[in-house]
């Protein structure tokens, strides 16, 4: 993770310098003592590129004298208008646009210890990298920047206000990590042992096999499970940080999709683009993320995650379509298609999580369908609720964190297309509106409950670089859902 530090706006005596500069600004304190240390290069450069500090408007002066490597300045927009997603992404660009330095020095000179640690953690977002399997990288052609420091009028206090932030990033990278590991590696039982490192963070793990699964009568997720040489998984997680409030708020519950690979099974897959199907288990590294986050910052709530491991693979015993499986809630489903297999996973794992610890709500995350990408693109997760409450809350977590969520209809009408002839109900409702008829499935999981699913197919993961996240896993959920805790649960 890059080293972040905070120190008193001073020009550095070597590295690179990043001026923040608002829109139509008189410079500032440190800008004229960059400027006087180099001789006007600030002033020049600033005049020569008609810079005026507009919003993702940079200058940059290589070399500028006074031993710095560099002088970036760059336009943060109006001051009025500066937001805290603003600030993390000013942050994100930084740390992208000067990868190749070792070490930069930002000035947040002006601004409040919160803004200045949105500056940090943009920047640690975005400097993430997943490189584990690259072993023969040359030296010059890895990112360089390893140490970023804050120049924040009150260093100890933006000090401060970054801490819980960075717990925050360490839960994401772990996500991010998860997702971007190949699936030879990271099979359930792999990704089991890894949740249960997260002892160390105070949380409780529990880690069921096959065997107790079966007893339970887990039919829905073991029949997915059942054509892999590789043994299913489910994990439960606890985090009990409420302190002396415990007892008096019911738990917070997180139930994550986490099918290692999806090969669609006897309905196999096509192979073009099979192998993106490694990160059909984000639903499962968001909540692991979301809870070595919540227990890394000593968030006072208690919260349980719960994750369903499988891998969905054909072979002589695999699923059929046509089986009829009987569900941990007892409703029999007919898999018509075994490609549907993240609704069979959540079925028993919602409906355990229900029965255990009967929670003030359950929100569920999956990779569920490609319909949503359809819907959707990458932009917004689709959102499904029974609640209106949760899923405004939801709503404006997302906008504050750039994890955007867009809600979607649920109605009896979706529900009749999974109907089935023989069982109470078959996993897939036919091409119109197949990322409802999913939810419609997940939701005969759950009573009454508050309860709201997200669908990040389209959002988990991402051919692009975005200002605080690098391509590839992105994490998507682990801080918007912080943020919901921390907004309305913690108080
Ligand atoms: N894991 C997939 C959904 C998915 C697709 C995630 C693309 C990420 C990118 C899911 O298990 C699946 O295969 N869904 C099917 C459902 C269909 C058979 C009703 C789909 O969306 O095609
Ligand atoms: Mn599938
Ligand atoms: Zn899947």
């Amino acid at each position: 993770m890059l080293d972040i530090a905070f120190a008193k706006p001073a020009v550095p005596k070597a590295g690179a310098l990043v001026l923040l500069v608002g829109e139509d600004e008189a410079p500032s304190g440190l800008w004229q003592q960059a400027d006087l240390a180099t001789g006007g290069a600030v002033a020049r450069a600033i005049a020569a590129a008609a810079f005026k500090g507009g919003k993702g408007k940079s200058v940059s002066i290589p070399g500028p004298g006074a031993g710095l490597s560099r002088i970036v300045i760059c336009g943060i927009g109006k001051r009025g208008d500066v937001t805290e997603r603003g600030l993390e992404e000013a942050g994100g660009g930084i740390a992208a646009q000067l990868a190749t330095e070792t070490i930069v020095a930002i000035d947040a000179g002006g601004m409040s210890p919160a803004q200045a640690a949105s500056l940090a953690m943009g920047a640690t977002l975005r400097a993430y990298r997943f490189d584990r399997y690259r072993t023969k990288e040359k030296a010059e052609d890895k990112p360089k920047l390893a140490k970023l420091t804050v120049l924040a009028d009150d260093a100890a206090k933006a000090k401060a206000a970054y801490s819980p932030l960075r717990a925050v990033a360490e839960g994401v990278f772990l996500s991010r990590d998860l997702v971007s590991e190949p699936p030879n590696v990271l099979n359930p039982a792999e990704m089991a042992d890894r949740c249960k490192k997260l002892t160390s963070l105070g949380l409780k793990v529990e880690v069921l096999g096959p065997k107790e699964m079966a007893k339970l009568g887990f039919g829905a997720l073991l029949g997915v499970a059942q054509g892999s040489v590789n043994e299913p998984r489910m994990v439960v997680m606890h985090w009990n940080g409420a302190g002396a409030r415990k007892g008096k708020q019911k738990k917070l519950a997180f139930v994550g999709k986490g099918v290692t690979f999806d090969t669609g099974g006897i309905s196999i897959k096509p192979a073009g683009g099979m192998e993106d199907m490694k990160w059909d288990m984000a639903g499962a590294g968001t909540v692991i993320g979301l809870m070595a986050a919540l227990a890394g910052r000593k968030a006072k709530v208690d919260a349980v995650g719960l994750v369903g491991l499988v891998e969905n693979m054909p072979s002589g015993n695999a699923q059929r379509p046509g089986d009829v499986v009987t569900s941990y809630s007892g409703q029999t489903i007919e898999v018509i298609n075994t490609d549907a297999e993240g609704r069979l996973v959540l079925a028993d794992v919602l409906w355990y999580c229900q029965q255990k610890f009967d929670p003030e709500f359950m929100i569920d995350l999956a990779t569920l369908t490609g319909a949503i990408i359809i819907g959707l693109g990458d932009e917004y997760a689709g959102l499904f609720s029974n609640n209106d409450m949760l899923s405004e809350r939801l709503t404006a977590a997302g906008k504050e964190t750039g994890e955007l969520l867009w809600r979607m209809p649920l109605s009896d009408a979706y529900d009749k297309q999974i109907k089935s002839d023989i069982a109470d109900m078959k996993n897939v409702g036919g091409r119109p509106g197949g990322s409802i008829t999913a939810a419609q499935f997940i939701q005969r999981f759950v009573n009454s409950k508050p309860w709201a699913h997200l669908d990040i197919a389209g959002t988990a993961w991402s051919s692009k670089d975005h200002p605080t996240t690098p391509k590839g896993a992105t994490a998507f959920g682990v801080r918007l859902l912080d943020r919901l805790v921390a907004e309305h649960y913690e108080g």
